[in-house]
């Protein structure tokens, strides 16, 4: 089995740059961004920050880059932040936020990686010269770790009124925001009203291929700005990748129901295999994560899977992650589980 011809459900930021993305690359207007001179990158910048309802926005490298400066610019070292369990700030960004930024977590164990007000009140710290101070609430839309799913508004609402009520910022990982707006029908804005900050990947189910967006006040942005180039993230001709993630924005969003229905027919196809346990009615958007149920460990069955031409991930000694994006073709789904059957369902 040639690796071209397997069928890649790793992770949504696998997506190529399609033609008409690299003709609206070779017309981008370009200048140097950290002069403040490229078009393309504030272009890109306006619109996100038009979308998700803020005053400003900065582009920045990677999602990663995104939630990290929205940490700094609401803490100061010793400051402590509150986030679910399985939070992406907590699992894998390298310990920048205690590394680079000083902070403390507090994590709370959610529901499907939802938190509830009652948890967040109880972890906010009473204010004693010995505590850590209590400073920011991080959420997550999707939640990656949890499957994809989506936070629900109102607890998102009642998590903000606790956090407002006792003086700490809050702040949106919404690297899979967009998946959460198609699938409900709630505007990005909407959950973005809630959050000081918000953080959402261009390059992840939309599939351009770098980057990320940071949007709030005006003063914050400034604040976030500074904190990039600091971190190394600032960018001279940014406009060619830039143009990408807006030919993305622009032209692949509402694509993405289309990767929600494939993951749910895939969803529903790994459901009926002897050795899965997944509940296909929990595939909200486009993750999926099954567990491996006879005793073999998730490394052999994607070493198994692999050798059939099928990439997914491990996140747990038997728990497995496919994610459904554009490269993702009509006839995938259906030979991913034709492909993964003998293995996944050996008579
Ligand atoms: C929920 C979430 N937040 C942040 C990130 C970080 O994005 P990046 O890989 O661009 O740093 C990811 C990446 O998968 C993610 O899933």
């Amino acid at each position: 089995m040639t690796r071209s011809s397997s069928i890649d459900l790793r992770s949504d930021t696998v997506t190529r740059p399609t033609p008409a993305m690299m003709e609206a690359v070779m017309r981008a207007p370009v200048g140097d961004d950290v002069f403040a001179e490229d078009p393309s990158v504030q272009l890109l910048e306006s619109r996100v920050a038009q979308m998700l309802g803020k005053p400003a926005a900065v582009y920045v490298p990677s999602g990663t880059m995104g939630n990290q400066i929205g940490l700094r610019i609401h803490t100061r070292p010793g400051d402590e932040i509150i986030l679910e369990a399985d939070a992406h700030i907590r699992h894998y960004e390298g310990g920048a936020a205690a590394g680079l930024s000083g902070l403390q977590l507090f994590p709370l164990a959610g529901e499907r990686g939802v938190m509830h007000a009652a948890q967040v009140s109880g972890a906010i710290r009473p204010g004693n010269d010995w505590d850590p101070r209590s400073r920011l609430v991080c959420l997550e839309n999707t939640h990656n770790r949890a499957g994809g799913t989506i936070y629900p508004l109102d607890v998102i609402q009642a998590i903000e009124a606790t956090a407002r009520e006792r003086g700490l910022a809050m702040h949106l990982d919404g690297a899979r925001l967009w998946n959460a707006s198609i699938a409900t029908g709630i505007p990005e804005a909407t959950y973005a009203a809630c959050f000081d900050t918000v953080s959402v990947c261009l390059s992840k189910g939309l599939g351009a291929p770098v980057g990320s967006v940071l949007v709030g006040s005006e003063a914050l942005i400034q604040q976030a700005r500074r904190e990039r180039k600091a971190l190394g993230g600032g960018m001279r001709q940014a406009g060619l990748v830039a143009a990408a993630a807006l030919h993305a924005l622009e032209n692949h969003r509402d694509d993405l129901q289309r990767d929600h229905d494939r993951a749910r027919e895939l969803a529903e196809g790994l459901s009926t295999f002897k050795a899965v346990r997944l509940d296909p009615s929990r595939v909200e958007t486009n993750i999926i994560m099954f567990d491996i149920t006879d005793g073999r460990s998730a490394a052999d069955v994607l070493a198994a899977l692999e050798a059939v031409g099928v990439r997914m991930v491990p996140f747990g000694p038997t728990r497995i992650r496919a994610t459904t994006h554009r490269d993702i073709g009509d006839t995938d789904i259906g030979a991913a589980l034709e492909r993964a059957a003998p293995i996944l369902d050996p008579s």
